[in-house]
């Protein structure tokens, strides 16, 4: 498969600004491309507002090379927008990495030296989370530290709700200030004059059966290149087996995907990010609301090399001809809600007035209740949504450039150690299945993907995905004697299964280990108890000192993982007083907020301490990186 990159890169070093003209930077931090789409929707609306603005989006990463070049080039940026999202646990996204380390600790000291620079922040994040939006507010606080102008307060985006409107209303702040910039005196357009986006569209050019797929012919240069998520390489599955037992009646997936001869490396603690396949059934129901037959054979284009017809440097997901049906497999969005951007779209081509109208509505201002309430609240995928407007059928230069999202690769933290399994990258994933509000059953894409493919064991006719690492930095102390304590109920154990063969083939090799103690949760031993005869054979051989279970619903009480480390409190202090590490990894929302929670009264107890200087206790652990969370 051929991933070209979403974005243009910035070739010129500058940009031209001709006399009375004035540049505009806008910077994006984008992990699923929401920020990037909104920063390239800001760059349209000031281009049609302001005639004398030149405008530039540019992906961080892109921007410069290395660090000093970030202080050359932000130097000489004079109005810049930062649109940066936040993930995981408070981190940037991987595209805004490098900038953020170098702009939180890279210039410190250095007084006010952005002085001639005027900006605005919105940050994309979701209130679900402990550290909301804390890219975007640490950017927002450090450029007015070091000198630069705040333009208008920083607009918070929350994805639990609709960000789309987070983000009109933050540029309604915007406009009146930007008015004093950049607005001529002969401008004739005027604040008032409401500004529609127009609908992109890619052109597209049919082809005859003969031609080759570009899907059919996968180019993937495996062995020599540099994989990321735009370059991902192909992998065969080796092996697919279910981990929960058959009392079960939920589904958690062992896969294992063979790198021999890749040139992929990885290491223990990293992340593997698939590009997964929507479902069979998927696909037929997508080509029939499209209106199409799934065999078409068919190309997209931009009509300007660099996609300016298209208002922005817009890409086709694909280079080549692709059928319809490999083009709905791989490269669309079509379960999850859609944007209201898509929802314009499709009024734009319903050609039912009362489907259009309802349509618009449900993508205007006014509309804003019943949006959060018919699509987000009832969690309505986007082909629910098409199947209640059957005469929306846009054309498919408007489907993939406007309607549905690109397809996103799912990341998953790998669950082996390249020391015990070199050729392989092992995932564990829970089965995502079950029943939305209006009644669908929503199967989570890569998950249900990896519930269906063949394994090599199987069939020499075995699946494959499009796979890269991502490094993360959840990883064993460098010192094998330092304690370690891990935290994972559920698939939160992936890292630590990693961790513990890492110790185990240390361990066989005569490596004195220090104590690792494992908190793992299931439901009930019967059911849920993932990987358990490898953990009783870590502990028999000694690479896992202990391992506490708790068992959710086997007694009249919930026991969890905290309820455990409180009745350990002691002795895991102890190990964490004596230098220990402590690893926390699965659910963001629950699990680990509420682990969070029981380290303080933990820290407070054995310290006998009071709850701020427990918190700083904690805050300490974090920063000196003995305090680490893989959490989603
Ligand atoms: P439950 O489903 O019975 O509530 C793995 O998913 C395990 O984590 C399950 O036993 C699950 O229990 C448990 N779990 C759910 N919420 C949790 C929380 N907030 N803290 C700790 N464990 C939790």
């Amino acid at each position: 498969m051929i991933m070209p990159k979403d974005v243009l890169k910035d070739e010129e070093e500058e940009v031209e600004v001709a006399d009375g003209k004035t540049k505009v930077t806008i910077f994006f931090g984008t992990q699923t491309g929401t920020a990037e789409g909104f920063s390239k929707a800001l760059a349209e609306e000031i281009k049609a507002r302001y005639e004398k603005a030149v405008v530039k989006v540019v992906d961080l990463d892109d921007y410069a090379a290395d660090d000093d070049q970030y202080e050359e080039k932000l130097k000489k940026e004079t109005l810049a927008f930062f649109m940066l999202a936040t993930y995981g646990d408070g981190e940037p996204t991987d595209n805004a990495a490098r900038f953020y380390k170098w702009f939180t600790e890279g210039n410190e000291g250095r007084g006010t030296w952005l002085q001639h620079l005027t900006y605005g922040v919105f940050a994309l994040g979701n209130r679900q989370y402990e550290h909301f939006n804390k890219i975007g507010k640490v950017v927002d606080e450090g450029l007015s530290e070091k000198g630069a102008k705040r333009l208008v307060t920083i607009g918070l985006g929350d994805d639990d709700q609709s960000i789309e409107d987070d983000f009109s209303a933050w540029k309604e702040t915007l406009w009146p200030e930007l008015d004093q910039l950049l607005r001529d005196e002969d401008d004739s357009n005027t604040v008032s004059t409401p500004y529609t986006a127009a609908i992109l569209e890619y052109r597209v050019v049919i082809h005859d059966p003969s031609v080759t797929s570009s899907y059919d012919n996968i180019n993937v240069a495996n062995g020599n290149a540099v994989f990321d998520i735009h370059h991902p390489c192909r992998v065969n599955v080796a092996v697919q087996k279910e981990l929960h037992k058959p009392e079960s009646d939920r589904s958690c997936i062992h896969l294992e995907f063979d790198i021999s001869g890749t040139g992929i490396t990885y290491e223990t603690g990293d992340h593997v990010g698939v590009y997964a396949e929507n479902c069979d059934e998927t696909i037929e129901e997508a080509g029939r609301l499209l209106g199409q037959n799934l065999d078409l054979l068919f190309s997209l284009h931009t009509d300007k090399e660099d996609g300016s017809s298209l208002g922005g440097s817009l890409q086709p997901p694909f280079p080549g001809p692709c059928t319809l049906r490999a083009a709905l497999a791989c490269y669309a969005d079509l379960l999850n809600p859609p944007r209201k951007a898509a929802l314009v779209a499709l009024a734009a081509h319903a050609t039912e007035p009362s489907q259009a109208e309802r349509l618009k509505f449900l993508s205007s201002p006014q509309g804003k209740d019943e949006y959060s309430k018919w699509v987000v609240g009832s969690q309505r995928s986007l082909l629910e949504v098409m199947a209640e407007f059957p005469s929306a059928k846009p054309p498919l230069g408007v489907f993939f450039a406007a309607v549905a999202p690109r397809l996103q690769p799912r990341y998953y933290s790998i669950s082996s150690s390249p020391r015990f399994a070199p050729q392989k990258v092992h995932v564990t994933c829970a089965l995502v299945y079950g029943p939305t509000p209006t009644g669908r059953i929503h199967k989570g894409v890569c998950s249900t993907w990896m519930k269906n493919a063949i394994s090599l064991e199987k069939s020499q006719d075995c699946s494959w995905a499009p796979i890269f690492i991502r490094q993360s930095n959840f990883k064993l102390p460098v010192d094998h004697s330092i304690p370690i304590i891990m935290v994972g109920p559920g698939t939160g154990l992936a890292p630590f299964r990693g961790f513990l063969q890492e110790r185990y083939v240390l361990k066989e090799d005569g490596v004195q280990l220090g104590p690792a103690l494992l908190f793992f949760g299931c439901r009930n031993r019967r059911m849920d108890y993932i990987y358990e005869d490898e953990l009783n054979n870590f502990v028999e051989q000694g690479s896992l000192s202990e391992l506490i279970v708790a068992f959710s619903r086997e007694g009249a009480e919930k026991e969890y993982v905290q309820h455990k480390i409180m009745d350990k409190a002691a002795q895991l202090w102890s190990l964490i007083s004596q230098g220990g590490y402590l690893y926390v990894c699965g659910d963001a929302k629950g699990m680990a907020r509420d682990v969070h929670r029981t380290l303080h009264t933990v820290v407070q107890q054995q310290e006998n301490v009071d709850t701020t200087k427990a918190e700083a206790i904690v805050k300490k652990l974090q920063m000196d990186g003995r305090y680490l969370r893989d959490v989603w």
